[in-house]
């Protein structure tokens, strides 16, 4: 297998289907392995990213990094990370629907090319996204879901954990059954 995004990054980079084109240093488009059989999906770039082009490099990304070199991921080799929106949202206000409905086709298009076997949630805009629109965080993390022949999991955004480390054991719980589900699928990582 040898995907390759530059394609649909290429139309991404050009997209103006939002206003937020029009506010956007960078689009912020993804990272890490496109052959990988794990898939990361946040929220929107925040300022950091949005200036570097690249997801979940703020405080928050570390902590997400920590999250998953606990059970032997990175986003440099055996995953692959990206968010619902590309462009970043004013302040980091909440996506709205119809950003992400104009967004939501490059996800799309990703996700067809890549196949994944896991997508993995971080936060609660992502999982009402991809899982249901009613997704409650707090109650259904860390349960895998089936469609399409992909498992779907929701669990804390990053951000959550920073503003309320009593959810870190949680969510790390959580981390710990995306590790035994990878042996059990035998996804090599
Ligand atoms: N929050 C997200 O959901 N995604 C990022 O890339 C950064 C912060």
């Amino acid at each position: 297998m040898n995907n390759d995004f530059s394609s649909i990054r290429l139309k991404c980079e050009g997209c103006s289907a939002c206003p937020l084109y029009k506010t956007r240093n960078n689009i912020v488009f993804g990272v890490g392995n496109p052959d990988a059989q794990i898939l990361f999906v946040g929220e929107a770039p925040g300022e950091n990213e949005d200036l570097q082009g690249e997801p979940f490099v703020g405080r928050g990304g570390k902590l997400l990094d920590l999250y998953l070199n606990g059970i032997g991921l990175d986003r440099n080799s055996n995953i692959y990370i990206t968010n619902i929106l590309k462009c970043r949202p004013p302040q980091n206000r909440d996506p709205k629907p119809e950003e992400e409905e104009q967004c939501l086709p490059y996800l799309r298009d990703l996700v067809k090319m890549m196949k994944p076997k896991i997508i993995v949630c971080v936060g609660r805009i992502a999982a009402q996204v991809i899982i249901s629109k009613d997704f409650r965080v707090t109650k259904e993390h860390g349960i895998f879901y089936e469609r399409k022949g992909m498992l779907l999991m929701g669990t804390f955004h990053p951000a959550a954990l920073l503003r309320d480390p009593r959810k870190k054991g949680d969510c790390f719980e959580d981390f710990l059954k995306l590790q035994d589900k990878i042996k059990v699928l035998g996804i090599e990582i």
